[in-house]
């Protein structure tokens, strides 16, 4: 018999956990701070909502109807030829947690100096992630972390850990910001952070929204799909997709209301990038004295490395279960395998701050010259996750069609679905999701593979 959430709780916590992750706490701020501030935002609310809430229930309703791993799930529906898109979701995982996994390192490693009140690891970061041994071994450890929960199952892992780290890390997040909104900066970092800047608006910046709208939600690799399959037919789906999308949201917009106020508060000026978080925030954290400055510093870092876990435990189980369902692996061999090669690919992410030349300028892409992480990160969160939307939402709109999904979301008339949330689902699933994101994939691939500049 296949395992199960034991609670509904359960598995909004075990999905919010998988959504809110470094993408909301470590990315969305320094998009944001890039990109526009509060224009970026809107824009990125209209896909969350608009374009990406729909995928998020077509996912964790087939994952329910089939009971089923992100490619087994097709077949099951009767629709073989379509698991191509699960093996896309398979593959993509693996290569998100490649990287993913890395810069969770990097955040447990920072946990560690801040205990130990070494915030000069701010100015060093350059150095620190040349430093690969050490890297190495933090990234080796975070995924043994993440093994170990897998392994343990759905309800007895999955279930039990998300469900007691998710509230700490939002007990920590609502305090570090109070905490931060009373620091003298914050005025001016909610300024920078909340004033838009419409005329930032490019086909990129909408590009990155777009992508980081189906990262930051943990659409288009199959995890919501899986964790869907572990649901029981009463569940509530859409009450629960409700749920897990406010809670994401709500989670990197106050990420922005710490961040923001605790990097103007000292001058300094927002670093784009990676900066904003590894570099700018230990200097803060010195300011605030020895004492604060390890509490606060800790605690930080500390809920990017726990957000970090509840997500890369999401990620690893789509190929477990995937394992498991297909090839029959026992749980702890599938997460073995799975685990193993997936810290294999990450080597190259490990090296491409610098230690390899060859990793570090890996390719010109889109006309600037990235490294290895970069580009694979670009690539699979901007290109693959959004690709695989599209043909999410091509297959629910066209082949096992709309109704078959309101009857999956109604528990086969256990629950009320209101009409205009079943038209909507439908309109989005058939014609707004394929038009959009078929327009963004052309243009972005014109762009980014053949220099073509489209729009602006
Ligand atoms: N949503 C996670 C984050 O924001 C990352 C993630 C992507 C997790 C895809 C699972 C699947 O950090």
């Amino acid at each position: 018999m296949r395992s199960h959430f034991n609670s509904r709780l359960g598995f909004i916590m075990a999905a919010a956990g998988s959504a809110i992750g470094l993408g909301n706490i470590w990315k969305f701020p320094f998009e944001v701070g890039e990109s526009g501030g509060a224009a970026f935002i809107i824009v990125y609310l209209f896909f969350c909502f608009v374009l990406c809430f729909p995928i998020l229930v077509s996912e964790i309703a087939i994952g329910r109807r089939a009971q089923r791993n992100a490619f087994g799930a097709f077949k099951v529906l009767g629709f073989p030829r379509w698991a191509v898109i699960g093996l896309l979701q398979v593959v993509v995982s693996l290569f998100i947690l490649s990287f993913y996994n890395v810069v969770a390192g990097w955040s447990f490693g920072y946990f560690i100096e801040m205990l130990i009140g070494n915030f000069a690891i701010g100015e060093q970061f350059p150095q620190y992630v040349q430093n690969v041994p050490r890297i190495m071994v933090y990234s080796l450890l975070f995924m043994v972390v993440t093994g170990y929960i897998v392994a343990q199952g759905v309800s007895a892992g999955i279930e039990k850990y998300t469900k007691l780290l998710m509230p700490i890390l939002i007990l920590i997040i609502l305090g570090l910001a109070g905490y931060a909104l009373t620091l003298p900066g914050a005025k001016a970092g909610l300024t920078f952070y909340l004033v838009p800047d419409v005329s930032k608006i490019t086909l990129d910046v909408i590009y990155n929204a777009l992508g980081h709208a189906f990262f930051s939600l943990s659409l288009g690799l199959g995890g919501l799909m899986t964790y869907g399959s572990y649901l029981d037919q009463k569940a509530n789906i859409l009450s629960s997709a409700v749920a897990v999308t406010f809670m994401d949201v709500m989670i990197a917009f106050m990420a922005g209301f710490m961040l923001f106020p605790f990097v103007f508060s000292q001058g300094i000026a927002t670093e784009g990038g990676v900066g904003l978080v590894f570099m700018a925030l230990p200097k803060v954290f010195a300011s605030l004295g020895s004492v604060w400055g390890i509490i606060i510093g800790g605690l930080f870092f500390l809920l990017l490395s726990f957000a970090a876990l509840t997500s890369t435990v999401s990620i690893l189980e789509v190929s477990v279960a995937y394992l498991r369902d297909e090839h029959r692996f026992s749980r702890v061999t599938a997460v073995v395998v799975s685990a193993t090669v997936i810290f294999l690919l990450g080597i190259p992410s490990l090296l491409a701050n610098g230690s390899s030349e060859f990793f570090t300028n890996f390719m010109n892409y889109g006309g600037v010259s990235v490294d290895f992480m970069t580009f694979i990160s670009d690539l699979s969160s901007n290109t693959f996750l959004p690709l695989a939307g599209l043909l999410i939402s091509l297959f629910v709109g066209y082949i096992w069609r709309p109704d078959q999904l309101i009857k999956e979301l109604s528990s086969d008339g256990y629950q009320t679905i209101p009409i205009w949330v079943a038209v909507y689902l439908k309109i989005a699933l058939r014609y707004i999701c394929p038009v959009i994101l078929s327009l963004i994939f052309l243009f972005t691939v014109l762009e980014k593979f053949f220099g073509v500049q489209v729009i602006g």
